[in-house]
């Protein structure tokens, strides 16, 4: 499709499309029952955006037999060169390089898309693919912001398309039986859970103009952000743009999702937030290389706590980008791995023990003396739940569909706002205090601040030169999925797109 051909003409042709039966799913399903399968049989996909998750896609899908990457769509050559050379060594085939993901859109024949593109294409991805009659596999998190996750589920529902969301723990039987370990009482009555995002981002370099690789089509990569300056202003064009905040979401909206998904999930809870209040800073860096003057060029937050009020439960989650490799952090991560290093997982706090994830593949129950009284182990296959969904078209049966996926995904968005609106609203350790004295949860808080003060002190952070922000307390109705107290949040609830990449609101898909 050409850039100039609008998204009407493109719905009123994926209409025709349907209508003609076109891109009808053929009824295999499941690795094993694939063996021989014919060529008729199999379901044609393009896989979106190869450089690293992407890279996990292909290899999924190269294990199927029922499956056949006929596209790989990279704005950077150099990956979707890379990617077809490897899936023609192991499966034979070559599948056709393309930098415009428009290009499949139009190809009748491709049932599904997986994306792994950066943050800020994945809605418009998504969107558009469902738009022209596509299934979509869809990473996490699902949208750059909260509209952006309304559009996505509106069109999986106006267009009957079947839409998985990678927080592919959903799958995962450890972590379905823990949850329903938890719904059936195991550990008591449940109101609180904490999520953790304790994962070691280092700085991603000085704040600079850096060139553009130049197999890579920056436009086409900027897609639905600005695009001011043909002029990358971190190192790397690839992955850093996760602490950008034109592109990414922080580590709230990268490793966030899994957990705080996880989190809501065995809190029982289908909907968003009644208020979030988020404070934290990018902090660390100066002390890391003994440069006070220094500035990365990320601007997400590398330590960010956000408390959500539910009215009768609480979710926090806690992200931290330092090192957790000191004796501040031990006490919280005695139920993780006494191993140091990066710790990620949920804690759930019931009247009558805890339940923790520890991994994506096991969790442990505990009574409230600390003794482990059940665990519970195993993956699952995130992408053959969603194929047989795709065959079967049974939107029902996927483990993580577009709604879970948004309201996950939204949970990053509600933290950044208001970190973002508070950036500029430097507080002391006693100010922070009094902030959280009055919001719900109020011990929890207090822990929590304490902990991450000792936290950022162990990392040679001087709170008195680089205090940390507070963000306002913001109420936000679960309903409209707007805020109700702050004209300032939701001015920046939703992005301003440069044409023709355009995503629309749920209303217009
Ligand atoms: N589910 C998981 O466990 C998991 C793990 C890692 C990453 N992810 C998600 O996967 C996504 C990608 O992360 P990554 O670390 O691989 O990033 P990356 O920057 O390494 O890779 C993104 C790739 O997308 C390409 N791209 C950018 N715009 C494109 C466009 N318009 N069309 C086609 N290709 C485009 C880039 O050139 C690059 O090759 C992120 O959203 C991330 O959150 C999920």
């Amino acid at each position: 499709m050409t850039a100039q051909r609008t998204r009407r003409q493109f719905l009123h042709d994926s209409m025709l499309a349907a209508a003609a039966g076109v891109a009808t799913v053929p009824m295999f399903s499941g690795r094993s029952r694939a063996q021989g399968t014919s060529p008729n049989d199999r379901l044609l996909c393009a896989v979106i955006g190869c450089n690293g998750r992407g890279g996990s896609h292909i290899d999924e899908y190269c294990e199927r037999k029922d499956v056949e990457i006929a596209y790989i769509v990279d704005v950077d050559e150099k990956v979707g060169q890379k990617a077809c050379d490897s899936i023609e060594k192991r499966m034979g085939r070559r599948p056709k390089w393309v930098k415009d993901m428009r290009v499949v859109f139009d190809d009748k024949s491709v049932h599904f898309i997986s994306t792994a593109t950066p943050n800020h294409w994945h809605a418009l991805c998504g969107v558009w693919a469902m738009q022209a009659g596509k299934d979509a596999y869809i990473e996490k998190p699902i949208s750059h912001d909260i509209p952006e996750g309304s559009a996505l589920v509106a069109a999986a529902k106006k267009y009957g398309r079947i839409c998985q969301v990678g927080t592919q723990c959903r799958s995962n039987p450890a972590v379905r039986d823990a949850m329903q370990f938890i719904a059936d009482g195991g550990i008591g009555q449940v109101n609180l859970s904490r999520g953790l995002c304790y994962k070691r981002r280092k700085s991603i370099g000085a704040l600079g103009d850096y060139p553009i690789p130049a197999e890579a089509d920056f436009d086409l990569w900027s897609g639905p952000a600005p695009y001011k300056t043909p002029k990358l202003t971190r190192q790397s064009l690839h992955y850093d743009w996760h602490w950008q905040r034109l592109y990414g979401n922080g580590d709230s909206g990268n490793q966030g999702p899994h957990q705080t998904d996880i989190a809501r999930w065995g809190l029982g809870l289908n909907r968003h937030p009644n208020s979030v209040i988020a404070y934290g800073g990018r902090l660390g860096y100066q002390a890391e290389r003994n440069d006070p003057a220094y500035v990365d060029a990320g601007d997400t937050a590398n330590t960010e706590i956000a408390i959500y009020d539910y009215g009768d439960k609480c979710m926090i989650f806690e992200t931290r980008g330092l090192s957790v490799d000191n004796p501040a952090d031990i006490h919280i991560t005695t139920m993780f791995d006494s191993t140091k290093g990066n710790k990620i997982g949920v804690i759930f706090y019931g009247t009558e023990g805890y339940l923790v994830q520890r991994e994506y593949t096991h969790c442990v129950a505990y009574d409230l003396k600390g003794q482990a009284i059940r665990e519970f182990k195993g993956g699952g296959d995130h992408f053959g739940n969603f194929l047989d969904a795709v065959r079967s078209r049974k939107a029902e049966t996927l483990n993580s569909d577009a709604f879970q996926g948004h309201l996950s995904a939204s949970l990053a968005h509600l933290a950044n706002i208001s970190y973002y609106l508070g950036e500029s609203n430097k507080v002391s350790v006693s100010e922070a205090k009094a902030v959280l004295e009055e919001v719900a949860s109020r011990d929890q808080n207090i822990e929590t601040l304490n902990r991450t003060v000792r936290h950022l002190k162990d990392n040679g952070v001087d709170l008195d030169k680089y205090p940390m922000s507070m963000g306002p307390l913001l109420t936000f109705d679960p309903q409209t999925e707007v805020f109700t107290n702050s004209d300032a949040a939701n001015k920046i609830l939703h992005r301003e797109y440069r044409p023709p990449f355009v995503c629309p609101t749920a209303d217009k898909v």
